[in-house]
């Protein structure tokens, strides 16, 4: 019972907190790839080193620590948090996840790279795409009149062919390209003849410097209507039977090494006849290649994905433009070159993330100035104004990368993941003040030459297939998919259909044409996955999981949802599992601010659950009140308070539903009937929890939270010493 022991919510907290606000800074291993609603790695540092390190973690979180023979599940691997951690502290690890591009990731974060064959391969190959299309990605500066400056993004705007007059107009939100934030002043497009304006204010921006038009902020194009700007004609879009749309380009945004001294703010222009030129010159380059790599992989209809089909896309490569698939198509040709396999799959693995910046779902935020990658959602929305950003990346005088989305960019932190990994560190706050610690003998990988060797698994596999032999995992700690929140294999199939073309399909799972699985534990309307799918999954999962666990080995695992319902699922998979869950622990995992949870009430805290295997010895208490209930919330939310977050409504409905999820548990396992109907077991947790408590008024009772930081003498070992007294560890 280490973690109900040792574990520390304030400090793992506060630490997953700071995390998720930059987690390139506190773990740089997770910018190998993108994965989606990656959990905190401080997170699973604490409750693996409580679970193992038979002290408080406060004494061994900024240590070194080493567990050798100890084995360590994740059977929902995904980017690989909780296995890389457990990696890093000297367990075996045995990974799972049905989708083989998170195999593929985590299998590259394990393997050992030697960064100087590294950097002599990316030297190589932006030379090379330097001398090939370096040309494609320069302009002039009208403002100091200099040649050949390197862009840094192409701002395109949909444009459509009008039901009536047949003329094609741009389908403007709105004229803003940049606020006044990053830059002196504000910068507007006009939208009479397409002139760059700067004004000091966007309320009465004046007129056009060049045609005297006054200029507007607001766009004609707004909730999926536009007038014509020739005839008036009011036209929809998408339109059922559109193509992809086309784009034309208004702005551009560069940058001036020579002038950047004495300039203030940022460089902007609108494209001149050479800039136009080169847009024909690269479409007749690209209608006179053969493109070996871009892939022709049609588009499937999916919960996100049909958004793509409504919007004209049929094929992938629609999502690219020509000047785009030209530089991909040099980049893989340049890869497949490569001899060394292990510096190959890097590159393949750089290529495949690069994706995300070099296409043309991209948005620009004009007040960031920067592009937002394709992901920065869990979705595919469509904007009307696209971000195409320089492939190669540009790197200033002083070595300091400029701007985003481009090779040089993509290369600078996937090396910074990979040094992570032979000298990884915490990082402590002093007041304001970050202080890297250097924690020296833990590292990430299989092998070293000084050290003892780690044995690592990583299987592309659905879980429930997953064979381990009884009573051998000493831990599983895992993320698993919180029912319908993101649709994994519909949006990471935007990399694989290229990745698998470059790489081949011999690595396991790449021999499937797409990533999606009947077997893909999401809710999803598209595919008919529904609760009770998700139920019995997770059930499969946990059964395999509760017959390869060592005897009071625990089931540690993150979750947060909305709806109540979700966590009935997990209520039922835990029981007919045979699992109690013996403390359920509230922690930030999410960014407050990232756009993807930004105004939907959504929370920013998961519940810990750690559960251990029912072999009773002693009763249980029957029943935990609810007004001790109230108490341990409480006291959680004024933990939360006191490492930093501000826990919002939403974030203490996800803290009650995991408590009400593990007092359902405790208050069902001696009647649990496992061979009722999916449907009556769901129920019957809802009518447990309904019965237990009204939740409305308890969320009434316990908004806002209260100011006052007394006691603290409600623990979360309150409910574990219970749960304690009837489980033989
Ligand atoms: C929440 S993610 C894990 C995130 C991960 N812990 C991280 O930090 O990046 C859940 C993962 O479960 C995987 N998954 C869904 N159904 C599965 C199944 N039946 N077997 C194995 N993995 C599955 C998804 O592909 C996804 O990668």
């Amino acid at each position: 019972m280490s973690i109900e022991k040792f574990f520390d919510i304030p400090l793992v907290a506060a630490l997953a907190l700071k995390e998720k606000q930059i987690q390139q800074i506190y773990r740089p291993i997770i910018a190998v790839h993108k994965w989606f609603a990656r959990r905190p790695g401080t997170l699973f540092r604490g409750l693996i080193l409580a679970e193992f390190g038979q002290r408080p973690l406060k004494e061994i979180f900024f240590e070194p620590n080493d567990f050798p023979d100890r084995l360590v599940v994740d059977p929902f691997m995904g980017g690989g948090t909780p296995i890389v951690e457990a990696n890093r502290v000297g367990c075996d690890v045995a990974g799972f996840d049905i989708n083989p591009m998170a195999a593929w990731i985590v299998r590259e974060e394990i393997e050992h790279l030697d960064i100087d064959e590294y950097d002599r391969a990316t030297f190589r190959l932006l030379k090379s795409l330097e001398s090939q299309i370096g040309d494609l990605y320069r302009t002039k500066c009208p403002l100091y009149g200099d040649d050949d400056v390197p862009v840094k993004y192409f701002l395109w705007v949909k444009i459509l062919d009008c039901v009536k007059c047949g003329r094609d107009f741009d389908l403007f939100p709105g004229y803003l390209v940049a606020d006044d934030t990053r830059h002196p002043r504000n910068v507007l497009v006009c939208h009479s003849c397409g002139e760059l304006n700067e004004t000091s204010t966007v309320t009465k921006p004046g007129k056009c410097k060049s045609c005297k038009s006054t200029l507007q902020l607001d766009g004609p194009a707004k909730r999926g209507r536009c007038s014509c700007r020739h005839c008036g004609e009011p036209n929809k879009y998408p339109r059922s039977t559109a193509e992809p749309f086309r784009h034309r380009l208004f702005a551009i945004e560069y940058f001036n090494p020579s002038r950047k001294e004495g300039h203030v703010g940022r460089f902007f222009k609108k494209p001149d006849q050479f800039d136009l030129a080169k847009i024909d010159k690269v479409k007749k380059i690209r209608e006179n290649s053969r493109l070996k790599f871009v892939p022709p992989d049609k588009i499937k209809a999916g919960d996100e994905s049909s958004r793509l089909i409504r919007w004209g896309y049929k094929r992938y490569r629609e999502l690219f433009n020509d000047r785009q698939q030209i530089g991909l198509e040099q980049s893989c040709r340049l890869i497949a070159a490569v001899r060394d396999t292990r510096v190959r799959n890097a590159l393949a693995t750089n290529f495949s993330d690069l994706l995300r910046y070099q296409n043309l779902l991209c948005r620009y935020d004009t007040m960031a100035l920067k592009s937002l990658d394709i992901f920065s959602v869990h979705g595919f929305p469509i904007g009307l104004v696209q971000c195409e950003s320089n492939i190669l990346g540009i790197t200033n005088e002083n070595g300091t990368n400029v701007g985003s989305g481009g090779w040089i960019n993509i290369i600078d932190k996937y090396r910074k993941a990979k040094k992570y990994c032979d000298a990884p560190f915490e990082i402590k706050r002093d007041g304001k003040r970050k202080i890297v610690v250097p924690i020296v003998g833990e590292w990430i990988g299989e092998h070293r030459a000084d050290s003892r060797s780690r044995n690592v698994s990583i299987r592309c596999l659905s879980s429930a297939e997953m064979s381990t032999p009884p009573s051998s995992v000493d831990a599983v700690f895992t993320d698993p998919p919180y029912f319908g929140n993101v649709q994994y294999a519909e949006l990471m199939d935007f990399c694989y259909v290229w990745l698998r073309r470059l790489v081949g399909k011999d690595f396991e799972g790449f021999s499937q044409d797409s990533t999606r699985s009947p077997d893909e534990l999401t809710g999803n309307d598209t595919e008919s996955r529904d609760l009770a799918h998700f139920t019995e999954g997770l059930t499969a999962v946990y059964k395999t999981m509760a017959l390869a666990l060592k005897p009071g080995g625990p089931l540690v695992f993150t979750f947060h949802h909305n709806q109540i319902t979700a966590y009935c699922s997990i209520a039922v998979a835990l029981l007919d599992a045979g699992f109690l869950c013996t403390v359920a622990i509230p922690c930030p995992a999410e960014m407050g601010g990232s756009i993807h949870i930004h105004g939907t009430n959504s929370s920013i805290v998961d519940t810990v659950f750690v559960c251990r295997q029912r072999t009773i010895s002693q009763p249980l208490p029957d029943s935990i009140s609810p007004e001790q209930l109230v108490k341990l919330l409480r006291n959680e939310i004024e933990m939360l308070s006191s490492a930093g977050m501000q826990p919002s409504l939403g974030d203490i409905r996800c803290v009650l539903f995991g408590h009400l999820t593990r007092i359902a548990i405790l208050l069902l396992h001696r009647t649990w009937d496992m061979k009722a109907e999916i449907l009556e077991k769901l129920a019957l947790i809802q009518c447990t929890i309904d019965d237990f408590v009204s939740v409305p008024e308890l969320i009434t009772e316990l908004t806002p939270p209260p100011q006052s930081r007394k006691k603290r003498e409600v623990t979360l070992s309150l409910f574990a010493e219970e749960a304690a007294n009837a489980i033989s560890l």
